[in-house]
């Protein structure tokens, strides 16, 4: 099938490599051409506008970090959805609100392109692995479409019901995930303060039953205070913020999401912002 795939980030590389890889011919655009090297070296056709990635092809995806860089490629300046045939279909698996998907299925269906919204749990590793899970929302029909490529990239396909229930899901559990993390960087930050140390403290929290079991992942980072990024701390930020605001749409109060963005936010301005999202943890540790 000839597949369209922009943003090449941290996951859209690896996603789009497992496409290449099962045998689709692939043609690829990110804002920062460099990151589609490996890519086409690999195969793929590399272009240099959104439109141009969506010329002749049935199928286009995009990875990209936030609603506003979506609205960008979709809509700016030589944007990709002006540009996709019409009866196209366009999944964005971008982590975004559910407002926004919602939106974005309504630009596209005013040129006659189907729409899903289909976001990952996973981070690099499971994605290189191709063994992402997709959050879906969209119609079954366009999903049942779509699925022997989304087998290449992930292993496990959730519909979730209509548009915007795949991004409402995906933001239900990165809520979660930049809570437990920030929290528990302040039990290491206490603990410490008390006079364990961080491999003490490691050791005893780490696969027990309160802490997030994600942290195993983190314990190298944690110990070395090295934090290449897995998951940029600014999109955890970002998601945290998603949350806040959909909470605001919905009327729900949500004061401990709040109060972990807020950890999030001060990790950012702090030069943490490209970083792996659980270097939220130095915010204590430089203070002691
Ligand atoms: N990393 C993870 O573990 C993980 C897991 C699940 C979901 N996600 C979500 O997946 C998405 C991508 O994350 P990532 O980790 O791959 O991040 P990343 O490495 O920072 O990649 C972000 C992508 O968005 C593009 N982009 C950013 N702003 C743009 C703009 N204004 N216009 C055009 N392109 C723009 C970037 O282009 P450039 O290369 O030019 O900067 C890049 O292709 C995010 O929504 C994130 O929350 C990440």
């Amino acid at each position: 099938m000839n597949v369209g795939f922009v943003g090449l980030g941290i996951m859209g590389v690896r996603m789009a490599g497992n496409l290449l890889r099962g045998g689709h011919s692939l043609v690829v655009f990110n804002r920062t051409p460099e990151k589609s090297r490996p890519l086409e070296t690999a195969g793929a056709r590399a272009v240099r506008t959104p439109a141009e990635a969506a010329r002749g092809v049935s199928l286009l995806f995009t990875m990209l970090s936030t609603p506003d860089a979506v609205t960008s490629m979709a809509l700016g300046k030589d944007g990709f959805l002006g540009a996709l045939t019409r009866g196209s279909l366009w999944i964005d698996c971008s982590s975004v609100d559910p407002s926004f998907s919602r939106h974005m299925a309504l630009e596209a269906s005013r040129l006659a392109v189907r729409f899903m919204d289909a976001p990952v749990t996973g981070s690099l590793a499971v994605a290189e692995k191709g063994e992402l899970t997709f959050l879906a929302g969209g119609d079954a029909a366009d999903l049942k479409e779509a699925r022997p490529l989304l087998q290449l990239m992930g292993k496990t396909i959730r519909h979730l019901g209509p548009v915007g229930m795949g991004s409402a899901m995906k933001m239900i559990i990165n809520m979660q995930l930049g809570a437990l993390m920030a929290a528990f960087s302040e039990a290491l930050a206490l603990g410490e303060s008390l006079g364990f140390s961080r491999t003490i403290l490691l050791d005893t929290l780490v696969g027990g039953p309160v802490a997030g079991p994600f942290l195993a992942g983190k314990r190298t980072k944690l110990e070395t205070h090295a934090y290449e990024p897995e998951f940029p701390l600014r999109w955890q930020q970002k998601d945290l913020h998603l949350a806040c605001t959909t909470a605001w749409e919905q009327g729900v109060p949500m004061p401990v999401i709040n109060a972990a963005k807020e950890a999030f936010m001060a990790a950012a301005a702090d030069g943490m912002a490209d970083l792996d999202f659980s270097a939220v943890a130095e915010l204590h540790v430089r203070k002691h």
